[in-house]
C-alpha cells in the first residue's frame, strides 16, 4: 500500500494540554450533576480515554456508534445508530465527546434522538470543530481546536480505517 505524506496540525502535547484544559472546564461546570459522558465510536476514543481522565466529577460512561448512508461522507446521508447507548439518561445531563463536528449532520441526529430520552441537558464536546463546513446547525458546547479545512488522521481519527493510533493529529498531503 502507498504510504500518504502527513504533516503535524496539534502535536501530541497540544493535545494533552488542550485535553486537560477541557476536563477542568467540564469538572467545573458539572460539580454536583449527575453526568453521562458518551462516546462516539469509533474517531473519539482516545480523545475520550484521555478527557475523562481529567474529570474529577462522578461521571457515568456510555459508547455510541453511528452510521451514515448516502454519497460518500455524510453529506445528504441519514444518520443512525449502529449501536446504541445502554444506560438510561432520564433527568441526567448528557456530554457528547465527538471526534470532529463537520457538517453537523451526526450530531443533528444524535442530539435529536437523545433529547427525546428525557436527559436535563445535553452538550457536545468535540475534539475538532470545522465550524465553516456546516449544514446542519449544532451548538458545540466545549470545542478543543477549530479547523478550517483539510482531511485529519490520527489520534483517533482515520482515512480507511488506518492512522488511528498516531498520538498527534495529522493532516493528509494532497
Ligand atoms: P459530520 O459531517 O459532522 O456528520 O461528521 C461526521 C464524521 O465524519 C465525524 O464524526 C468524523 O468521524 C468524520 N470526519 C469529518 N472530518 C474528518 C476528518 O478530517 N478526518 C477524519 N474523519 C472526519
Ligand atoms: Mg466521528
Amino acid at each position: 500500500m502507498k504510504k500518504d505524506e502527513l504533516q503535524v496540525v496539534f502535536s501530541a502535547e497540544q493535545i494533552q494540554d488542550r485535553v486537560k484544559e477541557l476536563g477542568a472546564e467540564i469538572s467545573a461546570a458539572y460539580q454536583g450533576k449527575q453526568v453521562v459522558m458518551v462516546c462516539v465510536l469509533k474517531g473519539a476514543f482516545l480523545f475520550f480515554a484521555d478527557l475523562v481522565r481529567h474529570i474529577d466529577i462522578d461521571a457515568e460512561l456510555d459508547f455510541v456508534r453511528l452510521a451514515s448512508y448516502g454519497s460518500g461522507k455524510s453529506r445528504f446521508g441519514k444518520v443512525v445508530f449502529s449501536k446504541d447507548m445502554e444506560l438510561p439518561v432520564e433527568d441526567k445531563h448528557i456530554i457528547i465527546v465527538e471526534d470532529i463536528v463537520d457538517t453537523g449532520h451526526s450530531m443533528n441526529y444524535l442530539t435529536e434522538v437523545l433529547s427525546k430520552r428525557g436527559p436535563r441537558s445535553i452538550t457536545v464536546c468535540a475534539l475538532i470543530d470545522k465550524a465553516e463546513r456546516r449544514e446542519v446547525p449544532v451548538e458545540v458546547g466545549y470545542s478543543g481546536f477549530p479547523v478550517k479545512e483539510g482531511f485529519l488522521v490520527g489520534y483517533g481519527l482515520d482515512h480507511a480505517e488506518q492512522y488511528r493510533n498516531l498520538d498527534g493529529i495529522y493532516e493528509i498531503v494532497p
